[in-house]
């Protein structure tokens, strides 16, 4: 009876043949993390894969897990029509949908993205009825991860079923950090998170870093607390850049262009190029 129940679900079993044409690359996938929200997830996210995209050559893919669209509206401007929708794609019953299928491209050469789907919200809750809810995004990424260099997910501020499908999907996370008792607390309760995951669920996952972000200058006395803070948990994986508080980082983000286009003489646009820099450099070993 084994065998012949068996020899049933094999003959059930679809033939594996890729879902879409393949490419030739393997892209590192890197979530953008954090619990609170308005610590610089969404710039950090734009940001970093726009300087990977400008000045370092890769060809990259920002995706936006968040459901308040940010990414979108950071990018407005260069933004071009097409794309669809990601909600789609993860809630897809034959699990056949890639999410190369609803990327849109932008005026910035190199750098794609998933649009602002106004369905992503519904979708954190619709994910938990399905099976092996946490793979999903993961295997919509399957071919779209060989079109390019680097995948950054944009994730929401929370620790749902959208950050936990980020979490499952990304080889790496980058947790951005401002200097606040707050934020502290995140990043104890991500660091969890992501070693539950690391355990259970996606054993290739590491920290990029912790990256200090909306540090204002001024504050001398509590930037070192933070930062010593941070140091005692999680020593080296204090990233050693700084993103501090720049006017123009925000500015450009309401005229939906990014900081290299807006303002490329500011401090906000010199320290991402710093960050940058230095995903690169990792990336390549
Ligand atoms: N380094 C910075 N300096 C000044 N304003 C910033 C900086 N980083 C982010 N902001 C602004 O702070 C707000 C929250 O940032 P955002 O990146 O959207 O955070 P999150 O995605 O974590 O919610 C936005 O208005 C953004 O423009
Ligand atoms: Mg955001």
């Amino acid at each position: 009876m084994r065998n012949l129940l068996k020899g049933g679900l094999r003959r059930l079993a679809r033939v594996e043949t890729p879902k879409r044409p393949l490419g030739t690359k393997k892209a590192t996938v890197i979530a953008v993390s954090a619990q609170k929200g308005g610590v610089g997830k969404t710039t950090t996210s734009v940001t970093m894969a726009t300087a990977l995209a400008r000045f370092h050559g890769l060809r990259v893919l920002l995706v936006d897990l968040d459901p308040q669209g940010h990414v979108t509206r950071s990018l407005q401007a260069n933004l071009k029509p097409g794309g669809g929708k990601l909600s789609e794609v993860l809630l897809d019953d034959k699990r056949e949908a890639e999410v190369m299928d609803v990327v849109a491209t932008t005026g910035i050469p190199n750098l794609y993205l998933t649009p602002f789907d106004e369905k992503l919200g519904a979708t954190e809750d619709l994910l938990s009825t399905r099976i092996g809810k946490e793979f999903v995004l993961k295997e919509a990424l399957d071919a779209t991860r060989t079109h390019y260099d680097v995948i950054v997910l944009d994730c929401p501020p929370n620790l749902g079923n959208l950050t936990l499908n980020g979490l499952v999907a990304a080889d790496q996370v980058l947790i951005p950090c401002d200097p606040s008792p707050l934020a502290l607390n995140g990043v104890a309760a991500l660091v969890e998170t992501i070693s539950t995951v690391a355990t259970r669920l996606n054993p290739e996952l590491d920290v990029l870093g912790v990256l200090l972000t909306r540090v204002d200058g001024r504050n001398t006395t509590l930037n070192a607390a933070v930062e010593e803070e941070i140091l005692k948990e999680y020593g080296p994986a204090l990233l050693p850049m700084r993103i501090g508080i720049s006017s123009s980082l925000a500015k450009a983000q309401m005229e939906g262009q990014d900081i290299f286009a807006f303002d490329p003489s500011s401090r906000g646009a010199a320290q991402y190029k710093e960050l940058a820099a230095h995903v690169s450099q990792y990336l390549n070993g």
